[in-house]
């Protein structure tokens, strides 16, 4: 089964063609990143237009960059929710006319799933059951997996996500947006600069929520304890910066790794996916593999942030278990539990 995946639930636009035999055969991806920098974040009547220009002739670059062309195509998966509503439906009404043109089923993906799934891209699978932590720009959430599809929450942010907590204090710091991966460059200097003078880290901020049971978490906390850090020492110069950085990712990444050794114990499954945009931060990584009982597994970094190719494998896994369908309707959704899915083969 040849599969197109559309992804567009916020500011990327990714295209991507899965095979069922093959594997991944090519992917597009346009980021709007330049186009929302001078707001400090994504403007959603932008992203929207956006897509709309860029959705067909990127269909058309992928497929110039393959053998393919639409006929060959045996489905279409698109990305149905969580995400900006006129961002995901203009890839949901896209993807539908395309399919109903073609006379081939669509499917509609949970933008989640298709995260928690990227990591299944890859050579080294992880076994089932296994512990997914999925950090990304809305999400912060620890699922047990016991089968494909089926999902149980083991906790999640009771307030901001990850990346959320990222990108603002990324904010604060006058780094360019997406503020995630300017973050962790400016505490890798920070790191470099304490190593060769031999000194600790200059701030700690707090691990919230890891002095009590649970597998939830908070963020928000951080961004006010960075904001406060800011305040005591502007003007800041860039060392300051840096150092805040450094501080700040200490923290929210040890808070990861102590909730996620916690729900790899709570739930003995000792295998630990890591997936979304945080996924690609190398403290997590490194910190997870070296403090965790357990074997971690992620995706290569251009599949741990939004792309088409991980709406294709996860359509191809549900449109190949339960088929899609050719109508016109279509329902897209800002917000989606994902504990509400069936299991793959179920529905
Ligand atoms: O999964 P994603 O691309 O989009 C959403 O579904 O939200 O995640 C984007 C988030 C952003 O908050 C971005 O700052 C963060 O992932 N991110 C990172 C890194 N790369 C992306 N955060 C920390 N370290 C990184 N290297
Ligand atoms: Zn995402």
């Amino acid at each position: 089964m040849l599969i197109l995946g559309i992804e567009t639930s916020c500011d990327e636009t990714g295209l991507a063609l899965y095979d069922t035999e093959k594997g991944l055969i090519d992917q597009v991806l346009y980021s709007q990143v330049d186009l929302h920098a001078d707001y400090g974040g994504v403007v959603p009547e932008l992203a929207s237009r956006d897509h709309v220009r860029k959705i067909a002739p990127l269909t058309q670059q992928l497929l110039d960059q393959t053998e393919y062309t639409l006929r060959d195509l045996d489905g279409i998966a698109y990305t149905a929710g969580p995400g900006l509503m006129g961002a995901l439906l203009v890839g949901a009404s896209y993807a539908r006319t395309v399919s109903w043109a073609l006379g081939i089923p669509a499917l509609a993906v949970h933008h989640m799933e298709a995260h928690l799934l990227a990591p299944l891209l890859d050579e080294r699978k992880p076994p089932l059951p296994f512990v997914a932590l999925l950090v990304s720009g809305g999400h912060t959430q620890l699922v047990l997996v016991r089968e494909l599809g089926s999902y149980e929450l083991l906790g999640e942010s009771v307030d901001d996500a990850a990346g959320e907590a990222f990108d603002k204090t990324a904010k604060l710091l006058d780094f360019d947006y997406p503020g995630g991966p300017a973050v962790a460059k400016a505490a890798q200097r920070a790191e470099a600069r304490n190593a060769q003078l031999g000194i600790d880290s200059r701030f700690r901020f707090p691990r919230p929520m890891t002095d009590r049971p649970g597998l939830d978490f908070s963020f928000s906390g951080l961004k006010t304890y960075a904001l406060n850090t800011v305040q005591q020492h502007s003007p800041l110069s860039d060392i300051d910066r840096d150092d805040i950085a450094l501080a700040f990712e200490e923290a929210a990444v040890e808070t990861l790794v102590i909730k996620c050794r916690r729900a790899v114990k709570q739930a003995r499954a000792p295998h630990l996916v890591i997936a979304g945009g945080v996924s690609a931060n190398q403290r997590l990584r490194q910190q997870l593999e070296r403090e965790l009982d357990a074997e971690v597994y992620y995706a290569p970094p251009q599949l741990c942030t939004d792309n088409g190719a991980m709406i294709a494998y996860a359509g191809a896994l549900r449109l190949q278990a339960n088929g899609g369908d050719t109508g016109l309707a279509i329902n897209t959704r800002a917000r989606w539990p994902l504990d509400e899915l069936p299991a793959i083969g179920d529905a």
